[in-house]
Formats: structure tokens, C-alpha cells, sequence
């Protein structure tokens, strides 16, 4: 029998509807929309409002149209990892809570946190489930409710995140198609120059947390913007020599969506022209473990069976890596 292969079969995404413009963000905080456009490349991102609304209230949605693509009930789905660093609570998981919201009731689930690059750690690991033959539905969702651990009082960092979730479904394959390769980093170093200072059990949350603004996004950009853009490069370019690809084999880069430019010098650095690389950071901003399915979600009617795709990621941990994907189906056959 052909080697089993996890192969993506339908892709979901959700935005919640309020949009919070560079505008609206002007009259919050000392910024223009001219800096946050040519730092960054945002105009907008999403932010989910409402009472008792969280990550979970992302997935649902994604969960849902996933099911409904591939014509099957969330009974069906064996395994839910969810990606994610804003989970509904500390425990449990969020995958948990969304099983329980969708009805998968035969699923088992289970969250993963890695930040940014926590898509690409979570479809790593629900290939290795696929292809060891037991399951055959295993759906991944990357989620973040930033607007939850966002100071809107910091120019340096509520100007870059969103709201939003996209998910897939894996499922065996044994025609070669689906998640072929991936290098996947992490350096707990890194997590000096990004990290939520509260809320853990090094420092649990008191009204000294609070007042010192300590549960929220504490990042220095600049390094950040700096380890970023080599290792999400050099990532992507390792993935694709020892796959024996170059520029020309790669239908798409899905990069993750922290900053136009990172995005730029990595596409650049692997050679992949722009018009080959999924952007839509100008909409959404950093969704954090949102971004890339979110990008397969909005490019999905483009892509082709037999598409080699490379995602490349980069974030709070240090977590990086890259995915080499040979994309199982005609995208336009699932209208949106
Ligand atoms: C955060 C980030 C956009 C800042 O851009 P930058 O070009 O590095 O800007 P700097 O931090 O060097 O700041 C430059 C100046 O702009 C100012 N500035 C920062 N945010 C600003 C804002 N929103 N509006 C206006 N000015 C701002 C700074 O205070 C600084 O002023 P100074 O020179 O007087 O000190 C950028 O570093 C970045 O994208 N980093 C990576 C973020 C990321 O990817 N995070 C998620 C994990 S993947």
C-alpha cells in the first residue's frame, strides 16, 4: 500500500465584524495611519466584542463551514487541535470547549501553544496522526482573541494585532498529496523580548498585575522584527533544498502576516515574486496563530491540485518553522 499522506480537504476562516481602523486607533493612542501603513502595512483588523465571547467563539464558525464543505457532521471529526495563546481559560483547552460547541462529540482535542508560528506546530502534529493510520479527520484551527492581552494604551503593540481564526481538515491521502515536509524551531531564549508578564504561575494575577498593565502583550519589536526575518527565511529556504525545490516549483508562500516587511525579505530572500505570496495583513493585521489559515481561506478559489505550497512562520517563543504542503484539491470547487 502507498505511503498515507495527511492531505488538507477544506479550509474555514472567521472575522469577527467590528473593524478597528488605523483611524479610530489615531484618536486611542500617539500614531498615524501613515506610520502603522508604511511600518507595518495595516490598514484594519478585526476585534470580537460582546460579553463572554472568546477563542472558542472564533473556532466555532470555522469548525462549522469546514463541515459543511466537506459535506460531513462534526461527529466525524476523530481529533480538534487548536492553536492558540488566548484560550477561552487557563483550562481547559479550548479544543475541549469547541468539541462541546460543535457536537464532535467522538472527537478528542487538545490546544498548542506556540505563538504565532502555533498553526504550523498543530498541522505538524495532526499530520503524524493521520499518517499512522488510526484517524481520519483531524481538524486544526488557528485562533486568537488578541484584543483579550492587547494594551490599547501601547502604540507599539495595538496597532499590530486582530481578532480572527482559520482551520482545515486533514485527512489521509495515498496519491502523494498533503503535508510532505516541515522544519519546526523553537529558542526559549527569545522569550525576553516577547512574553505576557502575568496570569502564569511564576506570577499569578493580583491587583498589583493589574495595575501595572502586566497581563498584557510586552514585546520589543525590534528584536523581534530582527530574529524574524532571518529565521522565518532561512527556514523556508532549508524546507525547500532538501526538497529539491527552487522559486519556480513554489505555486504559493503563505507567510505568516506579523509585518509587510518581514514578509517582504523573506519572499525575497527564497526568491518567490510577489505575486506569489498570500498577503491580507492589511485587513487583519497579526491574528498570531490566525494568520496563515486565514490566508489559505482568503487565496483558496486560486489554488490548484498539485500546488506546492510553503508556509513559513515566526513568533512569541521563539517559534519558528516552515511547511511544505502539495495542495490536494482544485480550490474553486467549494464556492465562498
Ligand atoms: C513593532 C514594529 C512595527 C515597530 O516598528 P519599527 O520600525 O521597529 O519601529 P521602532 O520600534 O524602531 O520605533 C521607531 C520609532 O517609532 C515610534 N513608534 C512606535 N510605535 C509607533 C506608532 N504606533 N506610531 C508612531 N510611532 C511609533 C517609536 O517610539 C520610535 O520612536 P523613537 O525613534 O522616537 O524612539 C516592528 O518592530 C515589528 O513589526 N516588529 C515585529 C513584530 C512582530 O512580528 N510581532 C509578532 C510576533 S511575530
Amino acid at each position: 500500500m502507498n505511503k498515507i499522506t495527511a492531505a488538507i480537504t477544506a479550509v474555514g476562516g472567521y472575522v469577527p465584524d467590528y473593524v478597528l481602523t488605523n483611524q479610530e486607533l489615531e484618536k486611542l493612542v500617539d500614531t498615524t495611519n501613515d506610520w502603522i501603513l508604511t511600518r507595518t502595512g495595516i490598514s484594519e483588523r478585526r476585534i470580537l466584542k460582546g460579553e463572554g465571547k472568546g477563542t472558542s467563539d472564533l473556532c466555532v464558525p470555522v469548525a462549522l463551514e469546514i463541515c459543511k464543505k466537506r459535506g460531513i457532521s462534526p461527529e466525524e471529526i476523530d481529533l480538534l487541535i487548536v492553536a492558540t495563546v488566548t484560550p477561552d481559560m487557563t483550562f481547559p483547552a479550548t479544543a475541549n470547549v469547541v468539541t462541546d460547541k460543535i457536537g464532535a462529540k467522538n472527537a478528542f482535542g487538545f490546544d498548542i501553544s506556540a505563538a504565532c508560528s502555533g498553526f504550523l506546530y498543530a498541522l505538524d502534529t495532526g499530520a503524524r496522526f493521520i499518517e499512522s493510520g488510526r484517524y481520519q479527520k483531524v481538524m486544526i484551527i488557528g485562533a486568537d482573541k488578541m484584543s483579550s492581552i492587547i494594551d490599547y494604551t501601547d502604540r507599539t503593540t495595538c496597532i499590530i494585532f486582530g481578532d480572527g481564526a482559520g482551520g482545515v481538515l486533514l485527512e489521509p491521502n495515498t496519491e502523494g498529496y498533503g503535508i510532505i515536509d516541515s522544519i519546526l524551531k523553537s529558542d526559549g531564549h527569545g522569550r525576553e523580548y516577547l512574553h505576557m508578564k502575568a496570569g502564569g504561575s511564576v506570577k499569578p494575577a493580583t491587583l498589583e498585575t493589574v495595575n501595572a498593565r502586566e497581563h498584557y502583550v510586552y514585546q520589543e519589536g525590534k528584536m523581534v522584527f530582527k530574529y524574524a526575518v532571518s529565521n522565518m527565511a532561512e527556514a523556508a529556504r532549508d524546507v525547500m533544498q532538501r526538497n529539491k525545490l527552487t522559486a519556480d516549483d513554489i505555486a504559493w508562500l503563505v507567510p505568516h502576516q506579523a509585518n509587510k516587511r518581514i514578509i517582504a525579505s523573506t519572499s525575497q530572500y527564497i526568491e518567490v515574486p510577489e505575486e506569489k505570496v498570500m498577503m491580507n495583513i492589511h485587513r487583519y493585521g497579526n491574528t498570531t496563530a490566525g494568520t496563515i489559515p486565514l490566508c489559505l481561506w482568503d487565496y483558496e478559489k486560486k489554488l490548484k491540485k498539485g500546488d506546492n505550497i510553503m508556509m513559513a512562520a515566526f513568533g512569541g517563543g521563539f517559534t519558528w518553522g516552515a511547511n511544505y504542503i502539495r495542495w490536494a484539491y482544485d480550490g474553486d470547487q467549494y464556492g465562498k
